[in-house]
């Protein structure tokens, strides 16, 4: 059974934690699924030092409380689904920051082959631009995004959904769930667009030319071989690709000269 792990970011009770619970009750027949409420965790604050990318994860002053430890539980899933409120048209704070704290997989993605899907539960607006946001980040890291949806929580606290908002809201969540499982089960390592292929080569010919590179990031791509493979895992690249990927090495190679 593949397995499946739900982050839900609202820092109340509310209808983003209804919604993640629902989806887990939903998927428990196709999948194993792990829930985790992140205002539950304890995570400290990015202070921005940049530890994380000089030095490698390790170095972070905060490197032990539990934004490692659900990395890790993102790198046992096959697919993360994020269950998130809309707050001031964005995510709420505690899940910007675990992006923050996680920033080095922007710098050393390692999530390849495993799905993203985000849910958005909002009041009336905004949902679009944080699905567009999350799908982004989660490609960034290596993942795979599978298209999700927003749905509607109500404007107010404590007001309930009427009945013609509930089953439009559950019908949303169903689609976006058959999305997300038949696409769990689809092709492992799909192949990468054009703007991926040339973003990778784009950041290795500058790492491996610039005296300023971090060496954490040198040492994660020498480990993984990536500065001599076409892309960061064997994949299907057409000859645009392939040709766009050298002339990227070429100039920047040669600007660095
Ligand atoms: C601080 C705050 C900011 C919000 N900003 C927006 C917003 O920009 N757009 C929107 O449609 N709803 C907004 N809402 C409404 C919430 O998205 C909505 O009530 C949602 O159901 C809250 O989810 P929760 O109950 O899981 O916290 C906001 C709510 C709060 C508390």
């Amino acid at each position: 059974m593949k397995k499946v792990l739900i982050i839900e970011a609202s820092p109340r009770q509310g209808f983003s934690r209804k919604t993640a619970e629902m989806i887990r009750q939903r998927m428990t027949h196709f999948a194993e699924v792990e829930l985790v409420h992140l205002y539950e965790e304890e995570i400290g604050m990015c202070k921005g030092c940049c530890a994380c990318l000089i030095a490698g994860s390790a170095g972070c002053p905060s490197h032990e409380d539990a934004a490692g430890r659900i990395l890790n539980k993102m790198l046992e899933a096959d697919g993360v689904i994020y269950v998130t409120p809309n707050y001031a048209l964005q995510i709420p704070a505690g899940l910007k920051n675990l992006l923050d704290r996680l920033s080095f997989v922007f710098h050393r993605p390692r999530l390849f082959g495993k799905r993203s899907m985000t849910i958005v539960v909002e009041g009336v607006y905004g949902g679009r631009s944080i699905l567009k946001y999350m799908d982004q980040v989660m490609e960034f890291w290596g993942m795979k995004a599978v298209k999700g949806t927003s749905v509607t929580g109500g404007v107010y606290p404590g007001c309930e959904t009427d009945l013609r908002t509930s089953e439009k809201n559950n019908k949303k969540i169903d689609q976006a769930i058959q999305r997300f499982l038949n696409d769990l089960h689809g092709e492992k390592l799909p192949d990468p667009s054009l703007m991926r292929v040339v973003m990778f080569r784009a950041a290795r010919a500058s790492m491996r030319s610039s005296p300023d590179a971090l060496p954490a990031d040198k040492a994660y791509f020498e480990e993984k071989g990536w500065f001599d493979s076409p892309y960061y895992y064997e994949a299907r690249l057409n000859p645009i690709q392939l040709a766009a990927g050298a002339i990227v090495d070429g100039l920047i190679g040669r600007k660095s000269q």
